[in-house]
């Protein structure tokens, strides 16, 4: 855990220089507001991938053609994806004496979880069928959107990726995304993992943005490796990944 929240603050760092954003890493000072964004953000696709971890995890049961309930529910997803968050943070995903608008961002998105998974019971649970679609990256998308319906004047959270890897159209980058992740992020000196940040419009309103990579690991390749254009279980061509490509981008809005 200790190494992670270090791990956590490098990122931080690095990314801030990145951004071109001067700002000291004051350890016992109050934060500057860039940090605040900084950490916001980052809570934000790490709350993400906690709850797809545990929905990535769940695939064998939510695959069972056998129903009734799998007790798959928010509450379920909630409690696995909060301790998989608090190792990897430090904290609980909410906490006494948070930053207001942190705090806000990351209970929209807790609810926003629960209700995909209250949403999507009868899927789960649904007798006589085997894969039901519901996968780690549709699961996050659907909360990303609804994510977007509670708190959309404030931030939003998108899963997209490099433009020729793009499965769903809703998951397209826009022209900013698309030329940092070109220019940087898929760039070959890019350091592994290292996030984005800069001042710059999103829809035309000035935004904090953030554009965290994702590699792909042994277990998406099932279904984005190869051979290239092979139809997977969820009826999309590969795009013939290997270990450890870029596979996708996560990309979290801040408004100003
Ligand atoms: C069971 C097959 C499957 C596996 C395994 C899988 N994916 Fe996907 N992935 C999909 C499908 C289907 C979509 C489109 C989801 C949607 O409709 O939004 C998708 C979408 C995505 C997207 C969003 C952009 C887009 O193309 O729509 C990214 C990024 C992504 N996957 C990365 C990964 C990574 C990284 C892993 C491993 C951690 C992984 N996927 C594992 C099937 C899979």
């Amino acid at each position: 855990m200790r190494e992670q929240t270090i791990r956590f603050l490098g990122v931080i760092a690095i990314a801030i220089s990145v951004g071109g954003l001067a700002v000291p890493l004051g350890i016992a000072s109050a934060q500057s507001s860039a940090d605040q964004d900084m950490e916001t953000a980052l809570k934000l696709a790490s709350l993400l991938r906690s709850a797809r971890t545990v929905i990535a995890a769940s695939q064998d049961l939510i695959n069972d053609p056998a129903g009734g309930d799998k007790g798959l529910n928010g509450d379920h997803v909630l409690r696995l994806a909060s301790e998989t968050f608090l190792a990897a943070n430090g904290t609980a995903p909410l906490f006494e004496g948070q930053d207001a608008r942190e705090a806000r961002l990351l209970s929209a998105q807790i609810t926003a979880i629960r209700e995909v998974m209250e949403t999507n019971q009868a899927t789960i649970n649904q007798d006589g069928v085997g894969f039901k679609g519901f996968v780690p990256a549709v699961f996050g998308r659907l909360v990303n959107e609804r994510f977007s319906e509670l708190v959309g004047d404030e931030a939003v959270i998108k899963v997209t990726a490099p433009p020729e890897l793009i499965r769903n159209r809703k998951a397209r980058p826009d022209d900013w995304e698309t030329e940092i992740i070109r220019s940087n992020l898929a760039a070959a000196d890019w350091p592994n993992g290292q996030v984005f940040a800069a001042e710059a419009e999103h829809d035309a309103r000035a935004a904090y943005r953030v554009l965290v990579p994702e590699y792909y690991g042994e277990g998406c390749l099932a279904c984005h490796g190869e051979p290239q254009g092979e139809i997977d279980v969820t009826g999309y061509p590969k795009e013939g990944g290997k270990l450890g490509d870029l596979g996708g981008v996560i990309s979290i809005s801040l408004f100003r």
